[in-house]
């Protein structure tokens, strides 16, 4: 499973929208979600889209372990999670810095439902169904925007909201 150029910002195929996946349980699409998961853990990514290695399929990928240095970030199971559907429980919104390995070294503010329900299917089209809040629900909302050729930035209030992360959080 080799790990794969990840795409950045600028490149035309991170603003397409990709295409619904047809076949489950195929060798083709094992072999994407293992290259993808490769590049992740070696990028330290919490999540990512098929788009972001140039596969316009509507495929991503997300988990985070709990870590008891960071106990404020929730652990969000390892996930795959194909032709998601996001339907928000509620018009709750909440504020959280965002990064992308897309756009490596900035970070930016972005508001999302902090209450979620997703739908969807793993590799072998088992259903999926889940209802989150918080961190989890903020993940899987960016990540699916990958699929409709949306990155963090174009969801900023302000340009101001956008910065390096050297600057940001200097004592990281
Ligand atoms: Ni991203």
């Amino acid at each position: 499973m080799p790990t794969r150029r990840v795409l950045k910002m600028g490149d035309p195929l991170l603003y397409r929208k990709a295409a619904p996946v047809e076949n489950f349980n195929t060798p083709e699409l094992d072999s994407l979600i293992a290259d993808m998961f490769a590049t992740m853990v070696e990028q330290n990514g919490a999540g990512l889209a098929a788009p972001q290695i140039g596969v316009s399929q509507r495929v991503v990928i997300f988990g985070v372990e709990s870590n008891p240095r960071y106990p404020e970030v929730e652990p969000v199971p390892t996930t795959v999670l194909i032709n998601p559907q996001l339907e928000p429980i509620g018009e709750e919104m909440e504020d959280g810095w965002e990064g992308c390995l897309s756009v490596p070294g900035l970070r930016g503010l972005v508001s999302r439902y902090k209450n979620l329900r997703y739908t969807g299917f793993d590799q072998q089209g088992k259903p999926i169904d889940r209802t989150v809040s918080g961190f989890h629900a903020r993940v899987v909302q960016h990540e699916v925007d990958h699929l409709d050729g949306i990155l963090f930035p174009m969801r900023l209030r302000d340009i101001r909201l956008l910065g390096f992360e050297e600057a940001l959080f200097p004592d990281l």
